[in-house]
């Protein structure tokens, strides 16, 4: 049940709207005018506010800071023609955060500060979702430890906050990518299913080692043969195989990703063959020789559908053309319909703000 909730809105004087250049919109960068701020003290969450987007002050013994109790989501908005904001699947993201928290020591954030702060926020803030293909709102909640202390344990302390920032198309070319051979994003029993800021410093340097040779990213693999497959820096990765999509199994080394089961749903709607299940790429590399690895694609909110021209794994050079990627087109161009209010949301996906 959601309760409502008394959250106190201090306005901006002036909106920043009218600086925002909507043909120049790098992701992340630029970000609307309020936030919504909630503290946890004494056992409970207090003093949620939307407030003018400003910077924060912290203690520089900052325990998040020092041991990484700090997790994050990301979703969007979107607005229909009639100009009504939507948030797609927010309810997936808020138990995913609420996972992250338990794992990572940290409270969970109750629905009506999680779901209805950010609807409130957005509704104050609903100029600034851009109606423009491939265009949202993109949407980030995050919680971090506040204990200005050092020592490993869990803090007392936290701020969870979300912030909003208009977005174009995140990975719209077509991306390279290459199967990681030596480093490890996660392993059984660690921390890859939850979204943990720690997961994203840790990948950089294999990621940004990739890129050197001209690759996007790096596809994931198990920690302990660099043989099974995982996931792509920020999406999953899904392939179509003799007509079959298939996608690696969720298991507790792989982010359970909203736009990854949206994809499965419109594809067991579009009467297309799935799989969930480990996959090997070895497998991946004699299918690729047969000829029957037909698409390959990444799946998650920044990014929606990116398709994969290249997938190298050692001395082997995959080679797609993402011009001939139906399905992938379908799928997407079927989110696209469903967010901006085009096609029926027969699966109730959407969240009227
Ligand atoms: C590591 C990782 N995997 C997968 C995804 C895709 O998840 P979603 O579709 O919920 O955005 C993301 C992005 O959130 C991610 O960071």
């Amino acid at each position: 049940m959601t309760e409502v909730l008394d959250i106190n809105v201090r306005k901006i004087k002036s909106s920043r709207l009218q600086d925002l250049n909507i043909d120049e919109l790098p992701f992340g960068k630029y970000f609307t005018d309020h936030m919504l701020v909630a503290d946890y003290a004494d056992g409970e969450w207090q003093h949620v506010e939307i407030i003018p987007y400003q910077p924060l002050t912290i203690e520089p013994s900052n325990s998040a800071l020092h041991y990484g109790q700090s997790i994050f989501e990301g979703i969007k908005a979107y607005r229909d023609h009639h100009g009504d904001a939507y948030i797609f699947r927010p309810y997936e993201n808020f138990k995913r955060f609420n996972l992250s928290a338990q794992r990572m020591c940290m409270p969970e954030v109750p629905e009506e500060i999680f779901i209805e702060g950010m609807r409130k926020l957005i509704e104050i803030d609903k100029e600034w979702i851009p109606q423009k293909k491939d265009h949202a709102l993109y949407i980030r909640p995050f919680m971090f430890a506040t204990d200005g202390a050092l020592g490993v344990k869990p803090s007392d302390t936290y701020k969870f906050l979300i912030i909003l920032c208009p977005v174009g198309p995140f990975h719209a070319a077509p991306m390279k990518i290459a199967v990681e051979e030596k480093y490890t994003r996660a392993a059984p029993g660690g921390v890859g299913f939850s979204k943990n800021a720690g997961n994203y410093g840790g990948s950089m340097y294999p990621a940004m080692k990739a890129q050197k040779e001209g690759y996007d990213q790096v596809l994931w693999t198990d920690a302990f043969e660099h043989k099974w497959l995982q996931e792509v820096g920020m999406m999953n990765i899904g392939f179509i195989i003799n007509g079959t999509f298939v996608t690696p199994m969720l298991e507790d080394t792989i982010l359970k990703g909203v736009t990854r089961d949206s994809v499965l749903t419109i594809l067991k709607d579009m009467g297309i063959s799935t799989e969930e299940r480990k996959i090997n790429i070895d497998e991946i590399v004699e299918d690729y020789k047969k000829g029957q690895i037909n698409e390959v694609f990444g799946m998650g909110t920044a990014a929606v559908i990116s398709p994969v021209k290249e997938l190298k794994y050692k001395d082997v050079v995959m080679k797609f053309d993402p011009s001939t990627f139906t399905i992938a087109a379908k799928v997407k161009q079927t989110l696209y319909e469903i967010r901006t209010g085009i096609s029926a949301d027969t699966h109730d996906w959407m969240l009227k703000v």
